[in-house]
């Protein structure tokens, strides 16, 4: 381990948003980004003709295409720290990538919106946090609008997540009350002030001890009394934050603030500095032995995650999302997968602000894009000697299984090839029954099938309608003892198929037909997630 990686990889911080729809995730992003000079910076680097008419080329197929392109990851620094935002595509392209981003995380930012607490999709996207044991911090956003009361909305986190929340700040009022926040740890006070209509500037919000005489030219008598009593009943009533409590998942920090109006956002990045973890070592499988590969090694490598297609439409080409686990990375590098493919690394992209650029050299915890012809699939993994495989790259079970057919019959192989092709983008899934010949498409998101449809026209010529089928539900099955695996698909034939890559699953008709099933096959365990080792 050489000094300058060690240094490298103490200083970043790899982390996802995750959010309900509205919440203000794109908002904070935003900001983060303009706290972090990044969007000024990425504004300059826009200014080059070249470069913009490639970005705009992309944003137009995004667009077209209803896939998120651009954003993938941004990057940018604050107060010394290397901070990578993965983006989690939220709305319409909600999808399996949304779930998989956060493999590559090593923490995450849980927006909520003060006035509806926890929604279901901070549920879902919680619940694959705490399968990874991601550690979270809890961005309490739109403090400037009517709110619930704060109490309120902390015992919603216990209750709903398990999760104890450390309050770092605590507000005072919400709205048009909303007066600011004090700092729990230091009683120091930031005071809340509108930003002009249309300053895009970072704004500095003034700090003042609660305990200073000026404090009483900014509030009255009576919010001062309020403060100092609410925050000796914080303290009292939570757990003080451990640091130990948050990086092993029971404990979140809480921050407050309004990312609309850029108030809290330097506060979470310093919370994000001080508190998220760096990039974290990964279980991995080195010729045959479970092993822990830690970000400082010098061997250089990776997982992709996610697999981005035709951001130039007339090459199929295909960008791989690689989240790299350990060394210090060099454009032109070879690097092999798990299965022996070799590929050299030429054009590697890093992704500065919103921009992206062909970079010299990355580290672990960066995320870098490498444009190759179909080569790597999502869950590969990349090292230098080829012999690492990285274990946790997940299927999850998609929410929404549809029947695949083409109008002309004389197609139906064709359109199985390119069903497994995209399916091995990852973004969709495909199920095959034991019994007839249809090919199930299961996505997490509707749009996926928009878009797949569009695709399969596109790239492959081929017409393809997707209709409902006779299941909706779909889970692998494991069991200790082989046998009664066997019996268990023996027994229950018209509902067995195979995934793509071969594993054995349960097709339901619909999700209490899971439960039933589970409760008369005691022996069987019922999996809404796969883990894949490649
Ligand atoms: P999302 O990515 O999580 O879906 O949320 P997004 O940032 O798009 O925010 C959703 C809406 O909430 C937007 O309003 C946005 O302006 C607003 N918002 C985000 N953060 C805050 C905040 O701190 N305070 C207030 N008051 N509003 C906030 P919109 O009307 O849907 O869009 P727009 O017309 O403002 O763009």
């Amino acid at each position: 381990m050489s000094a300058e990686l060690a240094r490298e990889v103490k200083r970043r911080r790899t982390f996802a948003i995750i959010s309900h729809p509205d919440a203000g995730k794109t908002t904070l992003t935003e900001n983060l980004l303009l706290m972090g000079g990044a969007i000024r910076s990425a504004g300059a680097v826009r200014a080059r003709g070249e470069q913009r008419r490639t970005r705009s080329d992309w944003m137009k197929i995004e667009r077209e295409r209803g896939i998120s392109v651009s954003a993938s990851v941004m990057t940018f620094e604050f107060d010394g720290c290397i901070i990578n935002l993965l983006d989690t595509p939220g709305h319409e392209d909600f999808s399996e990538d949304t779930y998989r981003t956060l493999t590559a995380a090593d923490s995450a930012v849980m927006v909520l919106d003060a006035a509806k607490g926890i929604e279901p999709q901070t549920l879902k996207l919680f619940e694959v946090c705490r399968l990874r044991d991601i550690p979270i911090l809890t961005f309490i956003n739109k403090m400037d609008r009517e709110a619930q009361d704060p109490l309120e909305l902390l015992d919603e986190v216990a209750s709903k997540l398990a999760l104890d929340p450390a309050p770092i700040y605590w507000p005072q009022g919400a709205g048009p009350r909303f007066r600011g926040m004090i700092d729990l740890r230091n009683d120091m006070f930031t005071l809340f002030r509108r930003p002009q209509i249309g300053d895009t500037r970072p704004v500095d919000h003034d700090t003042i001890p609660l305990s200073s005489h000026s404090i009483d030219q900014v509030l009255s008598r009576a919010e001062i009394e309020e403060l100092w009593s609410s925050a000796e009943l914080v303290r009292g009533g939570y757990p003080a934050f451990s640091l130990s409590s948050y990086l092993e998942g029971h404990m979140t920090p809480v921050f407050f603030g309004s990312a609309l109006r850029q108030f809290g956002v330097r506060e979470l990045l310093g919370g994000l500095r001080d508190y998220a973890p760096p990039p974290r070592d990964q279980e991995a499988l080195e010729k045959g032995v479970v092993s822990r590969v830690l970000a400082h090694r010098d061997e250089v490598s990776g997982f992709v995650f996610k697999i981005q297609a035709n951001m130039d439409p007339a090459h199929r080409d295909r960008i791989a999302m690689v989240r790299l686990a350990s060394g210090k990375f060099h454009r032109g590098m070879r690097l092999k997968t798990g299965s022996g493919k070799q590929i050299s690394v030429h054009a590697p992209l890093m992704f500065v602000g919103q921009d992206r650029e062909i970079t010299d050299e990355a580290w672990a915890g960066d995320v870098i894009g490498v444009p190759n012809h179909g080569v790597l699939r999502v869950g590969d993994s990349l090292s230098e000697s080829g012999t690492i495989k990285f274990s946790g790259i997940p299927n999850f079970a998609p929410d929404i299984l549809r029947r695949a057919s083409v109008k002309d019959p004389l197609k139906a192989k064709h359109l199985k090839k390119a069903l497994e092709s995209l399916a091995e983008e990852g973004v969709t899934q495909l199920f095959r029954p034991y019994y007839g010949s249809d090919l199930i498409v299961g996505a997490v998101g509707p749009l996926q099938f928009d878009v797949l449809v569009e695709r399969l026209a596109a790239e492959y010529g081929l017409a393809v309608v997707f209709e409902a089928c006779a299941f909706n539900g779909v889970r692998w099955i494991f069991a200790d003892t082989p046998s009664d695996l066997v019996s268990f698909a023996d027994r229950n034939q018209v509902s067995m198929g195979l995934d793509l890559d071969g594993a054995e699953v349960f097709l339901a008709k619909n999700v209490w037909e899971i439960g039933y099933v589970a409760e008369k096959f005691p022996k069987i365990r019922f999996s809404n997630v796969r883990e894949r080792m490649i």
